[in-house]
């Protein structure tokens, strides 16, 4: 398949979380399959991720995923370098059925096994929409589960430089938005709510950590949730529309605050966005203008690349892969793996 010998594919699993992905990326760079069974819509209903559901649902749908990746890329395991695969962090159950498949591929084939950290699967998604960009950088990681701003020294050579003390800014958003009754996913629907709002309207706390780049989400949670019930106790509605407008620009500029100081605390001036919050339009709007004002460089994936996908996955195994890392079959799941 490979035309030229130096090219090197990669077989990407992901599982840690409510999507089951796997894809074959070129070089680390060029996306040839991607495929994405979510499990959004089932886990709807309970109001957020059901970990022992999901992880049932992954076993079903991760070896079709593997085998409609290979078709669309026109390709067999033979034709693969090795297979990556996300083993943390992430749920338990969830990671173990990706880690599972992966380890049996390469038990069959003798194809060498990368484990890949999730989070680092998330900052190489900016490597597939900018062909140009490399190390180093800054990146500002926003998930549900995490908050951290990572200097990007080198393809694998990451540094956190601050983090969230307590709630992710995903947490922050997901929770507030099942509190207003927009439902499961929070994020999504919150900055759909959001649009056309005044971002001026209402007001939140913000925590300041001090001397350092650290970030806490819980506080801000805690006003939103006062303001809300505040307005109940007098009678008065929230303005959705305005609400969602406001929290979600003033949590942008919480990240973007510290992001910035980072930038020039390290001399740093190319900054990067990741996780699935990066998809969302208030946190890009106030990093566009952000960044034009502080003349940096900013990057965001594209949409479906910001949410878990299996081709950021395969892009970090790939320069893992050239790093020289490779896993022993006997590589197990580490649901709170830190970069
Ligand atoms: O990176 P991700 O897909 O999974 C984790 O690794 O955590 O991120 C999921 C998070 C959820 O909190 C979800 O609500 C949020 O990303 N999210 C968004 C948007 N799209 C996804 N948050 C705000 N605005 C969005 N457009």
């Amino acid at each position: 398949m490979s035309d030229n010998k130096r090219d090197i594919y990669i077989l990407g699993i992901e599982s840690s979380c409510d999507e089951t992905a796997c894809s074959v990326v070129k070089n680390g760079r060029e996306i040839i399959s991607n495929i994405i069974a979510s499990q959004a819509d089932f886990h709807e209903q309970y109001g957020g991720v059901v970990p022992e559901l999901a992880s049932r649902m992954h076993v079903d749908a991760v070896y079709p995923c593997i085998k409609d990746s290979l078709d669309k890329a026109g390709m067999t395991l033979d034709d693969i370098d090795a297979v990556a695969v996300t083993y943390g962090p992430g749920l338990v159950g969830a990671l173990l059925v990706g880690l599972s498949a992966a380890k049996g591929l390469c038990a069959a084939s003798g194809k060498p096994l990368v484990g890949v950290n999730h989070l680092h699967g998330h900052i190489c998604a900016n490597y597939l929409c900018f062909p140009e960009l490399e190390p180093p950088f800054l990146c500002l990681c926003v998930s549900g589960g995490n908050t951290q701003i990572v200097v990007v020294n080198d393809y694998c050579d990451l540094k956190i430089l601050g983090r969230t003390r307590d709630d992710a800014a995903g947490e922050a958003i997901d929770k507030i938005a099942r509190v207003i009754g927009l439902g499961y996913p929070g994020g999504p629907k919150m900055d759909k709510a959001g649009q056309g709002g005044d971002i001026n309207r209402y007001s939140f706390s913000s925590t300041h950590m001090g001397d350092t780049l650290d970030f806490s989400f819980s506080g801000i949670k805690t006003s939103a949730l006062n303001l809300i019930n505040g307005l109940k106790m007098k009678g008065e509605e929230v303005d959705i529309k305005d609400f969602t407008a406001s929290y979600q620009h003033h949590i942008a500029s919480v990240l973007a605050k510290n992001t910035i100081r980072a930038s020039k605390e390290t001399g740093i001036s190319k900054i990067c966005l990741a996780g699935g919050v990066s998809a969302n339009s208030f946190l890009r709007a106030v990093f566009d203008e952000e960044s034009k004002k502080h003349k940096l460089d900013l990057y965001y994936p594209k949409l479906g690349l910001c949410t878990d996908n299996g081709a950021m996955i395969a892009s970090a195994g790939y320069f893992e892969y050239i790093n020289g890392t490779r896993h022993g079959l006997d590589l197990n799941a580490v649901p709170s793996l830190k970069l």
